[in-house]
């Protein structure tokens, strides 16, 4: 059961008025399951999501089905899904040709790549350095651009990294350039391990916009293993970003960092923004009650304090 809770507005004018969320529950989300959760089950999961007020759910990955196995059913999602509302934003992720043809036989109109800051990452979960990554992801870039798909750049371990430590700004802004200038339309920041604080990532958004990326373009991904992910949104976002990635309930993780714990919860998000008196499109109740809901098919309550809250889940 959940209760219709809000908290008190007291707006910010130093803060944007709106923000748009980046759901990635069902792919950051489901990806590091240990169970398969079926297709039906996650069907229905994007469908509460968008209607839940959710205009942005990335919902499977296009990767090699060994590498991971829990999205490995993309193919027989996706037509799940058809009769969405067209409003609905479904990126899908997209390491390569093969990941490309996949997505676009499918229909998918938005794609998002995932390169990393770090050689070790890049090792780990593409098996490519960092450059070989980037020589992987710009014919696919161009390709998807050519088929009028929309690409957004994901740019992982851009605070520190489980193998290489802390991770320095220079080294970040080189390989956000490059993806910009092989057509991403978006970068998101990932902090896969959840390491950042919020000094380190205003640090990081000026360093971009003086090496000439505006913060229009960026969206930032945060885990929130330490706690510091609410914190870091709200450093973002009085630098003027208005794209925040956050999971249903705090789902998540990477199967290929082990040090990953899950997203930024999505009802923690909606909790603080409208708090500021800032817009979402989301109903805080509805997105709580799917939480809940998920938890109830993955076997565990939801880390998120805001679903806990609302819904008396027990920790
Ligand atoms: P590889 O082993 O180097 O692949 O993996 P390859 O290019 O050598 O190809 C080997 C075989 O795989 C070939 O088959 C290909 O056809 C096949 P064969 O000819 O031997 O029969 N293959 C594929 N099959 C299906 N779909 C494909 C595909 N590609 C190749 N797309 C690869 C390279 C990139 C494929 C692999 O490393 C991979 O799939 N990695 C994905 C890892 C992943 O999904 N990680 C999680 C997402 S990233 C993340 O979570 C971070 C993020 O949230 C941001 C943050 O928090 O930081 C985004
Ligand atoms: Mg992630």
């Amino acid at each position: 059961m959940t209760h219709a809770a809000l908290p008190m507005v007291v707006p910010d004018p130093a803060l944007p008025s709106r923000v748009r969320i980046h759901e990635v529950g069902p792919r950051d989300g489901l990806q590091n399951e240990k169970a398969v959760v079926p297709t039906e089950v996650k069907a229905e999961f994007i469908r509460r999501l968008a209607d839940a007020g959710l205009t942005t759910v990335e919902a499977t990955s296009f990767v090699h089905p060994k590498w991971v196995p829990q999205l490995a059913d993309a193919e027989q999602l996706m037509p799940q899904l058809a009769d969405l509302d067209e409003n609905v934003r479904l990126p899908v992720l997209v390491p390569n040709q093969r990941g490309l043809d996949r997505a676009l036989a499918l229909g998918a109109r938005e794609i998002a790549v995932f390169g990393s800051a770090t050689e070790s990452f890049a090792k780990a979960n593409l098996n490519r350095t960092v450059d070989e990554s980037l020589a992987m992801f710009a014919p696919v870039v161009a390709a998807a651009r050519e088929a009028g798909v929309a690409v957004r750049g994901y740019l992982s371990m851009c605070f520190g990294d489980p193998w290489e430590g802390a991770v320095p700004v220079g080294q970040v802004v080189r390989v956000c350039r490059s993806l910009l200038e092989m057509g991403c339309d978006e970068l998101s920041l990932g902090d896969t391990i959840g390491v950042a604080t919020p000094g380190h990532v205003a640090a990081l958004l000026t360093a971009l916009n003086e090496a000439g990326v505006p913060t229009d373009r960026l969206a930032v991904h945060f885990h929130d293993t330490y706690g510091q992910a609410l914190a870091n949104t709200l450093a973002a976002l009085r630098h003027g970003v208005t794209t925040v990635d956050a999971s249903a309930g705090g789902l998540g993780g990477c199967p290929y960092a082990k040090s990953a714990t899950g997203n930024l919860a999505t009802e923690d998000l909606v909790w603080m923004l409208h708090g500021l008196g800032i817009s979402t499109g989301v109903d805080l109740g509805r997105l709580t009650a799917t939480s809940v809901w998920m938890a109830g098919r993955l076997g565990r309550p939801s880390p998120s304090r805001t679903v806990r809250a609302l819904s008396h889940q027990e920790p």
